[in-house]
């Protein structure tokens, strides 16, 4: 699993355990994805790229960096949507690619239902943003449109991913990247993460 990385973090062990509980409403349960999206993001851009840029402190000049590379926030709806916001504001400037993809109940496979990006890729680096990686379906088809529209850099930041999620993007996308919270067990026979903390998407909406 060279490619992946599953943060060892107590913060996040902390809010990850809390967001597993069944009895986290939603409000707090959308605060806890937002504040863990936003720490994995910062493990996932360590390797950004930089340039020098040299600015005047009130007393002298310094030598300094910023960054390189335009990112593109990719949230798959509708789950990854609360991942945004927490890692918005630590790169204020990043573009925001909506793409919207459900899973079929019966044959677990993605539908795409959004897509609206413009003809020529307008960022570097994308962030694939979706709290679940179960089957892998939509994380690999998100994958394949950002790869279709010709986005070199992909990483994919989630919560929790299941092996069989994890296979099947090694096995699609060796070259993405994959940051997580926490691997779990395995997936049931419906095709949910075990333990897992349930549907993401309707936790977060108050949909369930
Ligand atoms: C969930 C989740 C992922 C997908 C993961 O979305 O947010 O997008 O399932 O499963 P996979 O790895 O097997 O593809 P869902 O289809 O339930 O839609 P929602 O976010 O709109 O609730
Ligand atoms: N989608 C979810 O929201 N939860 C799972 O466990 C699997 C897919």
């Amino acid at each position: 699993m060279s490619n992946v990385f599953a943060s060892d973090h107590p913060l996040l062990a902390h809010k990850l355990t809390r967001l597993r509980d069944k009895n986290t409403d939603p409000k707090k349960f959308r605060e806890l994805v937002r504040e863990m999206a936003a720490l994995l993001a910062y493990e996932a851009t360590a390797d950004l790229a930089t340039m020098s840029r040299e600015v005047e402190t009130p007393l002298a000049i310094f030598h300094g960096t910023e960054l390189r590379e335009k990112i593109g926030l990719v949230p798959i709806l509708r789950a990854g949507l609360g991942m945004v916001e927490g890692i918005w504001g630590l790169m204020p400037s990043a573009e925001v690619w909506h793409i919207g993809l459900y899973r079929d109940e019966k044959t677990l496979k993605p539908v795409e239902y959004y897509n609206k990006l413009p003809i020529e890729p307008t960022v570097s680096v994308c962030l694939i943003l979706d709290p679940m990686l179960a089957t892998g379906g939509s994380a690999t088809a998100t994958t394949d449109i950002l790869k279709r529209w010709g986005v070199k850099k992909i990483k994919f930041v989630g919560l929790i991913g299941a092996p069989e999620g994890i296979a099947a993007m090694q096995k699609a996308h060796p070259d993405v990247p994959i940051y997580l919270a926490a691997v779990d067990e395995r997936l049931n026979e419906h095709g949910y993460i075990l333990p897992g903390l349930g549907d993401a998407g309707d936790r977060q909406f108050g949909t369930g």
